[in-house]
């Protein structure tokens, strides 16, 4: 019998996903591209080293990301031997028909029908798992909860005889290591942002636009960046739009809110909001702090 054994202190949401994770070969670990590291699990990562399964990390949404920062951050992850780094959008069925390929070379002794492939979907909410489940499936789906070998409590879908899709373990949300990761999080709609703190998460966008991409705010809203705060730049869209509260004052709020949709919906252009240099100095400040 298998000795099962885990670290003291793993608690029981964690030990079942790592108990799900025996059962894998590649673990597919979903990341948004304009922001690989803050929307990162680090849970996924510690729980594919324990089980020492290879790793396919999608950096999905491409579209919307600099595709610079995107070929950096390929870069990066791929210093890691477990890791293939793919770059891709759910947009494209080209790019969607890849990932099976991808996962397939990180596991050669496995995709024929006695040993199927058997992969698992894990990431943060909102990064695009179940748009990407759903692309995949479109190929074929059959759900096989009647075979003997298949439990209960763990679902497999069959993308096709040589391939399984393992159910994805709900996964406890863990602590956001640095405030900014939070509201990068909040800009790009992984964690919801109520109106109010909707312009905090719209200011702090500003920011990082000015600082990363001011031809963008140039190019959109005819802006001169260079005479500018955050707070003129809310208030600047605020008056070209004409968006004022009763009494006449700037309208922050539908403001704020119009920046981060044009941020989301990729009406600003193709922006990332770290790259593996500006995470490392973000994190170097932050530990010294
Ligand atoms: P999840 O399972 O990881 O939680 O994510 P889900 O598939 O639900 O996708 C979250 C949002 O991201 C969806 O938009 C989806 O259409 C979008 N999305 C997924 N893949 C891509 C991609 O490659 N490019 C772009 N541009 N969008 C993608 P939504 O429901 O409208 O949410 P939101 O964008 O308003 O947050």
């Amino acid at each position: 019998m298998a000795i099962q054994w885990f670290p003291g202190h793993m608690n029981a949401a964690k030990k079942k996903a790592a108990e799900q994770m025996a059962d894998v070969d590649v673990v597919i670990e979903v990341v948004d591209a304009r922001l690989p590291e803050a929307s990162t699990n680090p849970l996924v990562e510690e729980l594919r080293k324990f089980r020492a399964k290879p790793c396919l990390k999608v950096l999905n949404k491409i579209d919307l990301a600099d595709p610079d920062a995107t070929a950096a951050w390929v870069r990066y992850f791929e210093q890691d031997d477990a890791v293939t780094a793919y770059a891709m959008t759910t947009k494209k069925p080209a790019d969607v028909a890849r990932v099976i390929d991808k996962a397939r070379a990180l596991a050669p002794h496995r995709g024929v029908p006695t040993k199927p492939l058997r992969l698992m979907i894990m990431g943060i909410p909102n990064v695009g798992k179940s748009t990407l489940m759903n692309a995949l499936l479109k190929r074929r789906v059959a759900k096989v909860g009647d075979e003997p070998a298949v439990t209960k409590t763990q679902q497999k879908i069959y993308l096709d005889k040589n391939t399984a899709i393992i159910d994805t373990p709900g996964l406890l949300w863990p602590k956001i290591a640095m405030p900014s990761d939070g509201l990068a999080l909040a800009a790009s709609h992984a964690i919801g942002a109520n109106a109010l703190i909707e312009e905090e998460v719209a200011e702090w966008l500003a920011g990082e636009l000015l600082r990363r991409y001011p031809q963008l705010l140039a190019a959109r809203y005819g802006f001169k960046t260079a005479e500018m705060d955050a707070i003129a730049v809310v208030e600047g869209l605020a008056q070209k739009r004409g968006y004022r509260i009763r009494g006449g004052d700037w309208d922050y709020e539908k403001a704020s809110h119009m920046l981060l949709q044009d941020y989301r919906s990729g009406a600003l252009g193709r922006i990332s909001l770290e790259t593996p240099e500006t995470r490392a100095a973000a994190l170097a400040a932050f530990t010294e702090a």
